[in-house]
Order: C-alpha cells, then sequence, then structure tokens
C-alpha cells in the first residue's frame, strides 16, 4: 500500500469492493484529557482488525507478537465512524504479517473520509498448547 497521498491519489478514500475487518464509532469514553480520541484506542481496534484476517488465514487461534510499524497520521474525533482494512504482507511458517490501514468519516459529513493511521503488525499461530502452530498453506 502506498504510504503517502502524494504516492496515492486515494490516499484518503475508502477502498471500494472491499469490507472493512472491522468498523467502530468513536465515543466520548475512548477520550485522552484533551478530549480527542485516545491513541491506544486505536491501536487496539487495529490490533483487533488485524487478528480477524490472522484467525481467518491460519483457520484458528493466533498472538500479536510484534508491532512492526505503527503511524498515526491523523487525529480521530469524537463521532468518527473508524473503519479498519487488512491485507496479508507476508505468511511465515507459524506467523503472518498483515497491513491495516484505518479511516475516519468525520461526524455529520459523511463525504470528509481521511487516513487516521496505518500500522504493520505480526501474529503467531498458536496450538492449543499455546505453543507456534505451522500455518496450513492452499
Ligand atoms: C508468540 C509466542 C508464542 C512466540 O513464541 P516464540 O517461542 O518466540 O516462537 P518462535 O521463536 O518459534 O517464533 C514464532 C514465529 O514468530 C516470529 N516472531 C517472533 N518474534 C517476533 C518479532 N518480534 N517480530 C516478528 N516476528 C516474530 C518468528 O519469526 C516465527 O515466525 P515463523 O515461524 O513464521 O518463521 C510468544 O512470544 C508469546 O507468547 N508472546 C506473547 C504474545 C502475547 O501475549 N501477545 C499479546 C500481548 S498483550
Amino acid at each position: 500500500m502506498p504510504d503517502t497521498p502524494e504516492q496515492d491519489p486515494y490516499f484518503d478514500c475508502l477502498p471500494v469492493n472491499k469490507q472493512p475487518s472491522i468498523r467502530v464509532l468513536a465515543m466520548p469514553a475512548d477520550t485522552n484529557s484533551a478530549g480527542d480520541i485516545f491513541g491506544g484506542w486505536l491501536m487496539s481496534q487495529i490490533d483487533i482488525a488485524g487478528s480477524i484476517l490472522g484467525h481467518r488465514v491460519t483457520n484458528g487461534r493466533v498472538v500479536t507478537v510484534a508491532v512492526n510499524d505503527f503511524q498515526f497520521i491523523k487525529p480521530v474525533y469524537v463521532g468518527d465512524l473508524v473503519s479498519i482494512f487488512t491485507d496479508v504482507n507476508r505468511i511465515g511458517n507459524t506467523s503472518l504479517e498483515v497491513a491495516i490501514v484505518a479511516y475516519a468519516e468525520r461526524k455529520r459529513k459523511v463525504e470528509e473520509c481521511t487516513r487516521v493511521a496505518s500500522a504493520r503488525f505480526t501474529y503467531v499461530a498458536l496450538d492449543k498448547h499455546r505453543k507456534p502452530r505451522q500455518i496450513e498453506r492452499d
């Protein structure tokens, strides 16, 4: 995925023909002391979205082992509808790296959408003993 608006004319546009892993409304309870949405809340939503793809791809339980990259691009505000999209970057023996992009549709301005964060998370597939599990390939 291109990383800047210069590289990608659709940088701030919701992807078309693609479903988000999750879509969630930013609520007042998720704010920091300044009244904006807390960065940790967005990180946690991004982790959840990535793990959903990890679970699908590995057909079972996954755990987050690393945050390889995380960029907060724009703030999230109360009332924003946050949509998080995921793609597999790489599949290893027991791990996979997921590319994740979050967009916010601003409150009462559904036509205004902006990219708020991008990240790469690594998940490890676990077996019932909590040990790394081989990922089956098609
Ligand atoms: C995930 C966990 C089971 C891996 O155990 P481990 O003994 O380190 O396993 P391995 O060394 O065999 O590594 C497993 C895979 O993870 C990858 N990996 C391990 N650490 C990594 C890191 N820091 N970054 C990227 N990949 C990593 C390895 O490369 C390997 O991938 P591969 O099999 O595709 O080649 C263990 O580290 C763990 O339980 N961590 C805590 C996870 C957790 O609680 N997450 C939530 C935090 S709130």
